[in-house]
């Protein structure tokens, strides 16, 4: 079943197999290049003593400059010098589609197409056909490995893909290959002296210029990572998560690999919203996703990160019958329309994480009745989001998957958040590796099957896969709130979002999990976490205006219940959006500041996020996004005049003004603050 999926998204992407083989009519000589629809991309693609390289360039400039093509095998050589091409042809392609949700409805995917078919001169003689998408926003890339004679089953053990940067640049980046996967804060250094890490990878050019590294359409291959070296002076080269026995990835031909996409920019803020990674994947296989539902959501989660509660049984355990009924009465009483409950299923007790593979997905703690949870949460309107840690153990998981998910559907429920703490499968393939995606992939397809939307944490990155599969409706793959609960000096710092936003959002929704009112974390002794450790380093207006800077289109009011009752600030949520149809940056700079618009889906309101680092930071916005000649409301929530993040967070000032399209609204921001913004029509509440 897996070969045959694969085999038919490898058609789908060829086009059909017949395109293949080139007629000699339409053989071409290289250099050959490609433009971009506005002319201003440029991919030129020679052949430079038996190599394939490609090149970049913006207004003329290099961007990049030749960068090599090709692939190390297990057991055959190499397949990257001794070329020569057989074909060259181009396309063009302009179709605008409707996403079910998203950052924006509507997607233009405009661009112009060069396909190279290169064969060796020598034996073994293999073929392989480079596809090269050039858009106004950036440009894809892949391989495609038709069937041959001379290549049928392969091993590769590394991508030879270079990105040889033209000019040094800042790099923006989280290491690879460590304990905690993609959970890092983020650093800046210059991209000639990185080591070897995570895309989407963003580069800050002289010239202002922003390059993003990243792939789409990962299906069935190794994730991608990134190594430079100070050897390597300003060539990027892909290194890909191997499995146990160092292979990369496993084949057969047909085949195809994923797209390295390179977004460029020309400012930070137009790196939003990025809708490369979306062209690059196929159209929707579920034909109604209606089911598919964006909310917001609380749920018994939180209490286990400041250790007020326990996933495991005995006397602090979360997930009990009364402790859900009181969340699902708080979200039907507070317009939160989900409900998430952890801990709920045998095998927390021990050590989880060792013990992934002790996991039942359908036996819930006899404390925790899980029919009567989940009809009393549909009786209340709230949706229940179940929820599934595999501890990495994912033989166990896959084994119950069925069953796991046949039992949520005849209880209501329509989304599972899953969880992958570890390092490595229990069978020692690293977390992003081959198998891993396909793991990822094939729970998002069964979930669909059973009407079932996904909201992964400790996820394989996002490749633009919400497109195709819907349901994939959210993921970690960063760090998250979780940081800031867990004492010692762990958590985030205040520049953390600013960089989010420009990095790892690329790539898409984020299930970051903002909203954190009790700022100080108060312990049940009623004293506050002491200033050194770790707790949200935001005041409470930034946790608020988070709800629209990170996009996702499930959103968790993270805190207790009790920690939101009768705080007008809590206003904010209830009301925020979670679906857009535009999405504006206003200003941002990487690591300083964002400040961001955007439209709620079929209605007329717009929602405004700002957020600064530990620098007190003023703007003016203006509304020209507005209806011209109508009249609005700004309800505005920001930070108080005395407002710090370390010494006074909870402080906000709630407040209305009238606003039309010529209005300007002037944005103060305390220092680790932020600034939440609805703007409704005048008339109608
Ligand atoms: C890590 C996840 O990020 C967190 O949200 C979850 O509560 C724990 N794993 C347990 O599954
Ligand atoms: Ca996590």
């Amino acid at each position: 079943m897996a070969h045959l999926t694969r085999t038919l998204a490898v058609a789908a992407a060829l086009g059909g197999f017949g395109l293949l083989r080139p007629a000699p009519s339409l053989l071409a000589q290289l250099p050959a290049s490609v433009a971009s629809p506005d002319g201003r991309n440029i991919v030129t693609v020679a052949l430079d003593s038996g190599v394939l390289r490609y090149t970049v360039t913006r207004r003329g400039a290099n961007v990049l400059l030749p960068s090599a093509l090709g692939f190390e095998f297990r057991g055959a050589p190499r397949l990257f010098g001794g070329l020569r091409a057989i074909g060259a042809r181009r396309a063009s392609h302009d179709e605008t589609w409707t996403q079910p949700w998203g950052e924006v409805r509507r997607v233009r995917d405009h661009h112009n197409e060069l396909r190279v078919t290169v064969e060796e001169t020598a034996a073994p003689g293999r073929r392989y056909v480079a596809v090269f998408r050039v858009f106004n926003d950036g440009v894809g890339f892949r391989y495609e490995l038709p069937e041959q004679s001379a290549l049928r089953q392969f091993e590769i053990m590394e991508e030879l893909t270079e990105f040889s940067m033209a000019s040094d640049g800042r790099a923006w980046w989280i290491p690879s290959f460590q304990w905690n996967r993609y959970e890092y804060l983020f650093r800046a250094s210059p991209l000639s002296t990185i080591d070897t890490v995570h895309t989407p990878l963003t580069l800050e050019m002289p010239t202002g210029l922003h390059v993003v590294i990243h792939e789409a359409d990962l299906f069935d291959y190794a994730g991608l990572n990134i190594r430079g070296g100070k050897e390597q002076n300003r060539t990027l080269r892909v290194m890909l998560a191997p499995m146990r026995d160092s292979v990369k990835v496993r084949g057969a031909t047909p085949f195809v690999t994923p797209w390295r996409t390179i977004q460029l920019a020309d400012r930070a803020a137009d790196l939003v919203p990025s809708v490369i990674g979306l062209n690059l994947n196929p159209p929707s296989k579920i034909a109604d996703p209606s089911w598919v539902t964006p909310m917001t959501y609380n749920g018994i989660w939180w209490g286990m990160h400041i250790n007020t509660m326990t996933w495991q049984s005995g006397p602090l355990h979360g997930a009990t019958t009364a402790n859900a009924k009181r969340y699902i009465d708080f979200a039907a009483a507070n317009k939160v329309g989900g409900f998430l409950v952890e801990g709920w299923n045998l095998g927390w007790d021990g050590n989880w994480i060792e013990n992934g593979d002790k996991f039942s997905f359908t036996q819930p703690y006899p404390d925790f009745d899980l029919q009567d949870v989940a009809a009393y949460a549909k009786s209340k309107g709230v949706r229940m989001i179940g929820h599934h840690e595999t501890g990495m153990g994912i033989a166990n998981y896959e084994r119950q998957m069925d069953s796991a998910f046949a039992l949520y559907r005849r209880l209501g429920i329509t989304a599972v958040k899953t969880g992958y703490v570890g390092d490595k499968t229990k069978e020692g393939d690293a977390h992003h590796s081959q198998p891993m995606v396909r793991h990822f992939r094939k729970v998002i397809e069964t979930a669909a099957k059973y009407g079932i939307a996904i909201n992964a944490h400790e996820p394989i990155h996002d490749t633009g896969e919400r497109r195709t599969w819907p349901n994939m409706i959210s993921r970690e793959g960063a760090r998250g709130q979780e940081y800031n609960a867990w004492g010692g000096d762990g958590g985030n710092a205040p520049e953390h979002e600013t960089i989010l936003f420009f990095t790892r959002m690329l790539a898409g929704p984020m299930d970051f999990t903002p909203g954190i009112f009790d700022i100080n974390i108060t312990r049940p002794t009623g004293k506050p976490r002491p200033l050194e450790a770790s707790r949200p380093r935001t005041t409470l207006a930034k946790q608020l205006a988070l709800f629209v800077v990170l996009y996702s289109p499930i959103q968790m009011a993270a805190d207790l219940p009790e920690n939101y009752e009768g705080q007008p600030a809590f206003q904010f949520i209830r009301d925020v959006a979670v679906d857009w149809d535009t999405t504006r940056v206003l200003e941002g700079r990487i690591g300083d500041y964002v400040v961001v618009a955007r439209k709620a889906a079929a209605k007329d309101e717009w929602f405004i996020g700002a957020i600064t680092d530990e620098e007190v930071r003023t703007f003016t916005a203006p509304l020209s996004f507005l209806t011209p000649g109508k009249r609005y409301v700004a309800e505005i929530y920001a930070d108080g005049k005395d407002a710090h993040f370390l010494t006074n967070p909870t402080s906000v000032a709630i407040s209305k003004v009238d606003v039309t399209s010529a209005s300007r609204l002037t944005i103060r921001l305390a220092k680790g603050g932020g600034q939440a913004i609805r703007i409704r029509p005048a008339a109608g509440r």
